[in-house]
């Protein structure tokens, strides 16, 4: 029988031999598994557990919540408030910052999470997740706020997701490589099923909304156009089209078999840099995405060196298979000069 290696025995044996994962680190993302573990059930319950369908509110960016949103949302933030190893939270779905109370010792880790990504897929049964970012409390001090949180992508300490799909699947990276497990639902814990996956440099496979083609800027529409034009185009080679409208389950995808995902700014609101969040989203999608040999960038600059303004900063994305994401970035450069 093949040896199974469970996500603590994982994260102890990488310490030892590394020394990169501190008990407090440690609890961090067993308690997130966890967490992850209880979201996975309400999940599968669907209509069963009556989770399905709208909240009746809305969220800070004016976007219409779901049950399970908040579901998700407070069952991460009551896994780890108690534990100690945190001094604050950052949501997608909270305004802002959730401080660890004072009748809970204060850790010396941050995190920051989409609850529940792929929210209009809920309803319809398609595969959603969970993306979480932990970035180091710079300052000492007790007390914290929301510039604590304000740091460079390149600056996590940690990153993951988990894809609730045909599996549950929680992919992690702690600055080694990108480790990928699955929930053995018998068991109830989560097994090493891949280690140091790399995204092939080049691909065939693209992920974009379609529809908001008419909106986009020139150096996306001449990639996907080359990319569209197949073998008797430039590229010389036919590509495949891939949008599931979870970024969880694209990028999911183009960490097992390669590809390239965008999410560009556009002209339906064009003081917005984009739709995704820098801090919930793109951030733990490119540390996982660089760690495992892929480029991410904003069309212009690499994600991880952006300094955040504010909480909920939203950004350009395109990432996946290095090879790509770089001639559209240079496709952008070029447009500029
Ligand atoms: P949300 O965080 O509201 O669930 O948004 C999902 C994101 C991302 O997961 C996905 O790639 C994208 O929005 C889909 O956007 P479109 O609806 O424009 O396709």
């Amino acid at each position: 029988m093949t040896k199974r290696i469970s996500l603590t025995q994982y994260l102890v044996e990488q310490q030892r031999e590394h020394g990169h994962i501190p008990a407090q680190l440690r609890l961090l993302i067993e308690v997130v598994a966890r967490a992850c573990k209880r979201i996975a059930i309400s999940v599968n319950k669907g209509a069963l557990g009556e989770v399905l369908g709208t909240a009746g509110s809305e969220n800070v960016q004016g976007e219409v919540q779901k049950k399970l949103d908040i579901i998700s949302n407070e069952v991460l933030i009551e896994a780890n408030v108690w534990g100690g190893h945190l001094a604050a939270m950052a949501s997608e779905e909270m305004d802002t910052i959730h401080v660890v109370p004072d009748r809970y010792p204060q850790g010396e880790f941050l995190l920051l999470f989409d609850p529940l990504d792929g929210s209009s897929n809920i309803d319809v049964n398609v595969s959603i997740g969970t993306i979480f970012s932990v970035l180091r409390k710079v300052n000492n001090q007790r007390g914290v706020s929301e510039e604590d949180f304000l740091q460079p992508g390149k600056q996590q300490a940690a990153a993951g997701y988990c894809v609730y799909g045909p599996q549950t699947t929680l992919v992690l990276t702690v600055g080694r490589g990108v480790a990928v497990f699955t929930l053995d639902r018998e068991q109830g814990s989560f097994v090493l099923t891949a280690e140091n996956i790399q995204v092939p440099e080049d691909t065939k496979e693209f992920a974009i909304n379609m529809s908001n083609q008419r909106h986009w800027d020139a150096p996306v529409t001449r990639y996907i156009n080359e990319c569209l034009a197949g073998k008797e185009g430039p590229r010389g080679k036919d590509f495949n089209m891939r949008w599931v409208a979870s970024m969880v389950a694209d990028v999911h995808r183009i960490l097992t078999r390669g590809g390239v995902f965008l999410y560009p700014w556009d002209k339906r609101e064009p003081d917005k840099p984009g739709k995704l969040r820098l801090m919930y989203e793109a951030n733990p999608m490119a540390y996982l995405i660089e760690q495992a040999g892929g480029q991410a960038t904003n069309g212009h600059q690499r994600i991880m060196d952006m300094v955040p303004t504010k909480l909920h900063e939203r950004v350009s994305v395109m990432l996946g298979s290095k090879n790509e994401v770089q001639r559209v970035t240079d496709y952008h450069r070029e447009s500029a000069s």
